[in-house]
This record gives C-alpha cells, sequence and structure tokens, in this order.
C-alpha cells in the first residue's frame, strides 16, 4: 500500500507570451475582399473606447508597434500577425458598436481572450483588427442554490475558480493555462482539460451566451435554464467556434460543488502495456470518485524533472518504468475514498488473476501542497516543451491501445531531426497530446509531420483535434475528421453568420 508523501514541487506557472520569428505569413486570400484599417477607423474606435482601451501605430493614437507584439504573437511563438490595432472593450454594447462599425467598413477582425490557444486561432493572419476581451471581466451573477454562474467573458478562468472557493463551488474545467485563459476562450475553443471525464464538455456545462454578431447585433441567449427545448439550440454553434461567428461577450455556465475530498495518485508503469489495465481497474474501485485520469511517458517526465527539477518519485522508485498515470479522486468522505484507493493500489500490486504488478512504484498526496505539486508535474509538460524548443503539437483522438504506436511512429518518422517527441494525454478521454520538439520550425519538418499524423489519425477514425480547435493550423485538413458533407454545411453555416467574412478569417473553415 502506498503511504509515501513527496516533497514539494514547483508551483503551476504559465508562460508569459513572447515574441518571436514569423511563421505563418498572412494568406491575404479572404483577406483581399475586405478593407485595411485607415486612421479614420481608429479615430471613430476613439469615439466608442477611452484612449487607453486602444493600442494602436496609427493616428490618433501613434502608439509603438512593440505595444502590439504581444498581441500580434501566440503562445508559442509560431504564429505571428500585422495588426496595427488592439481595441480592449469593457461592454458589450462597446463590442457591439465597433462590430457595427467594421461589418459597415469590411473590416476584419479576431477576437483574442488570454491569447493561450495552441492552434493560431487567437492572432491576426495577416492585419486585422484584435477584439480583446481582457477588460469585460466582470461576474455577473451566482446563484448558490443552483450554481449558476453569469460572468464576462474576459474572466480568467483561474479568477472564477477563486470566486467559487468560499462558496464551495468549483469551474467545472481545468487546464494548466489557467492563470492565462479566459472563460469566453474556453467556450469559443471548447476546451477539454484535465476535469472532463468527469463534468462533461463545455457543451454540456454551459447553460446560456451573449454574442455580438459580426454586424453588431447582440444574440441574447444568457439564460440560466436547465431544460430549454425551445427550437435550435444556437449556443452551441458558437461553443467551439473559435471566434469565426461571432463575439461571445458574456457566458452562463452550471459550476458543481466542490468536492470535500480530493486526492492525486501517481503512479510509475513498467511499459505502456500495462495502462489499459490500470485504468480499467482505476474505474471499477473509484467508480463514481475517479476525476481525471492523465498519462504521459518517460520522454514527458524527464523533460518536467529536467526543466523544473521536480521529481514525483524517487529515481529509485522509477527505474526504468516506461509510462506514467496520474490519477485523480474526488468525492465526498476522505476515509470512504481512501478505503477505494486501498482497494485500488492492492489490486495494482497483487492482481487477482495472479499476473505480475501493474505497477512498479507509486506516491499519493498526503496534503493539499502535495495534491498541487503532483498535478504541477503534469500540467508543466507543455510549458517545458515550450522552454526546450519550437514545439508542433498534434491534439488528437485514437484509440487509448494506440496512444504509444501512434506516437512511436511519428519518432521514427522525424525523431532524427529532432530535439525530442513526447506523448501525453486524458486518457479518460481518448486524447493524446503528441508534442515534436525541434531547434526551430522549418517546412522540412512540418512537411514529414503533415499530412503524416493525420493519415494515421484517419486510419482509427479519430480527430485531429481533440480539444484545441483547428484555428490558422488546420483547416486544409480538417478532411480527415470531417466529411465533404459537414464541410459544407460548416461552410454555409459560416456564410449565414458572417456573409461578409471579417470574423476571424483564414481560421476553422477550409477557404
Ligand atoms: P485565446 O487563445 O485568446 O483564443 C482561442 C480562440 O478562441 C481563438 O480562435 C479566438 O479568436 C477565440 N476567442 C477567444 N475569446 C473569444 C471570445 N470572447 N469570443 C469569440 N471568440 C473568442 N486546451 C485544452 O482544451 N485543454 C487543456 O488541457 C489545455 N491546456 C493548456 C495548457 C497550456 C499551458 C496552454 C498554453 C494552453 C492549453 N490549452 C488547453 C489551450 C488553450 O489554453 C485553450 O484553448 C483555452 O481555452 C484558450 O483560451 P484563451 O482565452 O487563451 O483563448
Ligand atoms: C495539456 O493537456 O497539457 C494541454 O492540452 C496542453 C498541451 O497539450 O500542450
Ligand atoms: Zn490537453
Amino acid at each position: 500500500m502506498l503511504t509515501r508523501s513527496i516533497g514539494r514541487l514547483r508551483p503551476h506557472v504559465v508562460r508569459p507570451l513572447r515574441q518571436s520569428a514569423l511563421i505563418g505569413q498572412a494568406q491575404g486570400r479572404k483577406l483581399s475582399t475586405l478593407n485595411k484599417l485607415e486612421p479614420k477607423d481608429v479615430e471613430h474606435f476613439a469615439t466608442i473606447l477611452p484612449k487607453t482601451s486602444i493600442l494602436s501605430t496609427l493616428p490618433p493614437i501613434h502608439g509603438s508597434a512593440d505595444d502590439l507584439d504581444p498581441f500580434n504573437s501566440d503562445w508559442m511563438g509560431k504564429y505571428v500577425g500585422q495588426s496595427q490595432c488592439v481595441l480592449k472593450p469593457r461592454t458589450t454594447e462597446e463590442v457591439s458598436k465597433i462590430m457595427k462599425w467594421c461589418w459597415e467598413r469590411r473590416i476584419p477582425v479576431v477576437p483574442q481572450g488570454g491569447n493561450t490557444g495552441l492552434v493560431g486561432g487567437s492572432v491576426p493572419i495577416g492585419s486585422e483588427v484584435i477584439l480583446n476581451l481582457s477588460n469585460m471581466n466582470k461576474i455577473r451573477t451566482f446563484d448558490p442554490i443552483s450554481g449558476i454562474l453569469v460572468c464576462d467573458a474576459g474572466c480568467i478562468l483561474e479568477s472564477l475558480s477563486e470566486f467559487l472557493d468560499p462558496h464551495k463551488h468549483i469551474m467545472p474545467l481545468d487546464l494548466g493555462a489557467k492563470g492565462s485563459c479566459q472563460i469566453g476562450g474556453n467556450v469559443s475553443t471548447n476546451a477539454g482539460g484535465l476535469r472532463l471525464l468527469r463534468y462533461g464538455s463545455l457543451h454540456g456545462t454551459v447553460l446560456g451566451l451573449e454574442v455580438v454578431l459580426p454586424d453588431g447585433r447582440v444574440m441574447d441567449q444568457l439564460t440560466t435554464l436547465r431544460k430549454d427545448n425551445t427550437g435550435y439550440d444556437l449556443k452551441q454553434l458558437f461553443i467551439g467556434a473559435e471566434g469565426t461567428l461571432g463575439v461571445v461577450t458574456g457566458v452562463s455556465i452550471l459550476t458543481p460543488a466542490a468536492p470535500m475530498a480530493q486526492q492525486a495518485i501517481f503512479l510509475a508503469l513498467p511499459s505502456f502495456a500495462t495502462l489499459p489495465k490500470v485504468y480499467r481497474a482505476a474505474k471499477r474501485h473509484l467508480s463514481e470518485i475517479i476525476s481525471a485520469f492523465e498519462y504521459f511517458d518517460r520522454q514527458s517526465y524527464n523533460l518536467v524533472s529536467g526543466h523544473t527539477g521536480a521529481k514525483a518519485l524517487e529515481d529509485s522508485e522509477i527505474g526504468d518504468s516506461q509510462a506514467f498515470v496520474l490519477i485523480e479522486t474526488s468525492g465526498g468522505d476522505a476515509n470512504h475514498d481512501q478505503e477505494k484507493v486501498n482497494n485500488l493500489l492492492e489490486e495494482l500490486y497483487e492482481p487477482a488473476d495472479g499476473e505480475e504488478a501493474l505497477i512498479n512504484s507509486g506516491a499519493l498526496s498526503q496534503s493539499a501542497d502535495q495534491f498541487a505539486s503532483l498535478w504541477a508535474f503534469r500540467e508543466g509538460i507543455a510549458e517545458a516543451a515550450g522552454k526546450s524548443g519550437k514545439v508542433y503539437k498534434y491534439d488528437i483522438s485514437v484509440p487509448v491501445s494506440e496512444f504509444v504506436n501512434t506516437t512511436n511512429r511519428v519518432r521514427e518518422r522525424v525523431g532524427h531531426k529532432v530535439k525530442e517527441v513526447v506523448g501525453y494525454g486524458h486518457v479518460g478521454d481518448g486524447n493524446l497530446h503528441i508534442n515534436v520538439i525541434a531547434e526551430t520550425y522549418t517546412k522540412e519538418i512540418e512537411e514529414l509531420l503533415e499530412p503524416f499524423i493525420y493519415e494515421v489519425v484517419a486510419s482509427h477514425r479519430g480527430s485531429i483535434s481533440a480539444e484545441h480547435g483547428i484555428g490558422k493550423m488546420k483547416p486544409q485538413h480538417l478532411h480527415y475528421s470531417k466529411d465533404a458533407v459537414s464541410i459544407d454545411l460548416m461552410k454555409k453555416i459560416k456564410q449565414l453568420f458572417d456573409e461578409r467574412g471579417i470574423m476571424n478569417p483564414g481560421k476553422v473553415v477550409p477557404m
């Protein structure tokens, strides 16, 4: 039985935005039918917003291009735009006025939340106006009886969790970017994250949305109803639309009651081969209290450990373990939960069928600090990869049994050209992340990886984007996961909402 306590690991940090090399040049195709921003536009924006809410190189603001760099560049430094204007509205009315003007003038707009997206959706492909939601950060209402929270779209996910804490509620989603990403960005990417296994997707927990449409009209569906079968559920279209159909300005979301007891269990497995058995045993023993089941390979473990100096277990306990699992339980009674965890661990060490132990070693959190430290280790993979080089990120759905085969196929294909290939993901959701870490972004590496990975995914009828979205990275590859009829309907929906093509052009829908 595991009783060992572990040391404090490095706390969660979200890497600040960087500016770096230009990779994604403006395609300009669709943009050619649109107008370029002129000083008269900025002058007009200055009648809607205070000058402190406008960053622009154009008159009458005359700002420095450097001030706009963090908004023009994505989190990875992979996608870089050339916007000359960032607007930071404070109210839905201001957003509506801005969109009305841009619609009339056919000026393209990119909605931007925390700019933590990983597919280049939040930065311009050319010189679109950036509509940054960070000044829309108010809680509108919270009902402690129903647990329904209504807030502005620019609220940062972690701030919402902090707001809910004294009410003993939690947000139904959690991700490593929580300190920077906004709920509007989460909704717009239909972010999955670490708790989806337990609380489901935002398609279920989001109860209502307020959206400013491309022509400036406000669609008010900010209801707090659990049940509402009054025709088409339009809000669902905006969940995962990545800012291509409108600007989400308000969100109504169902928040679960905070669990009374939580534990993190960190396990080192001899190889990936035993992981499916560990997962099945965990579901059986932990049943209703399991809230996350995360996997990472040895390369990911070494990456985080090398980057942070942290260890989840002593080296001697890890030995040559090749796969690692982080399980979270969230229940109502610590003793009851502990008994379930003990039963699970007994089976993992001594399987009933007399087989070899399914795990080499493990650690169980004994305090809130240790719980946070184990999670920080898992959440630190993205940051450690980014610190180690330029990262090609693949976020796919394939059968869990194919996680290692798929990662190995990528290693075989590009391993000799890059620094490292790591595999990790959300086992409970069948979502594998493959990060290919290179010295620099090159066409040669990209062409080795794409469409190779998407072809492998399609052979399993998987998804080329499990949770990060399509953004600028994948519109041309959408057909690996969506049939021609579905893509045709997506184009028609885009046309219906945005016939002038001003909303986040060049993203999601193939041209
Ligand atoms: P942004 O990056 O600013 O925008 C993302 C997209 O949404 C863009 O297309 C943008 O135009 C659009 N958008 C943003 N706000 C609005 C709005 N108000 N209205 C309309 N459109 C809008 N993702 C996961 O799914 N699961 C994870 O576990 C996860 N972990 C991450 C960990 C790290 C360290 C990092 C850096 C990223 C991670 N991500 C993860 C990806 C990213 O954080 C999520 O996609 C997040 O939901 C994006 O939110 P954001 O506010 O940063 O949006
Ligand atoms: C994660 O699961 O850590 C996130 O989706 C981020 C990433 O894949 O880099
Ligand atoms: Zn993820």
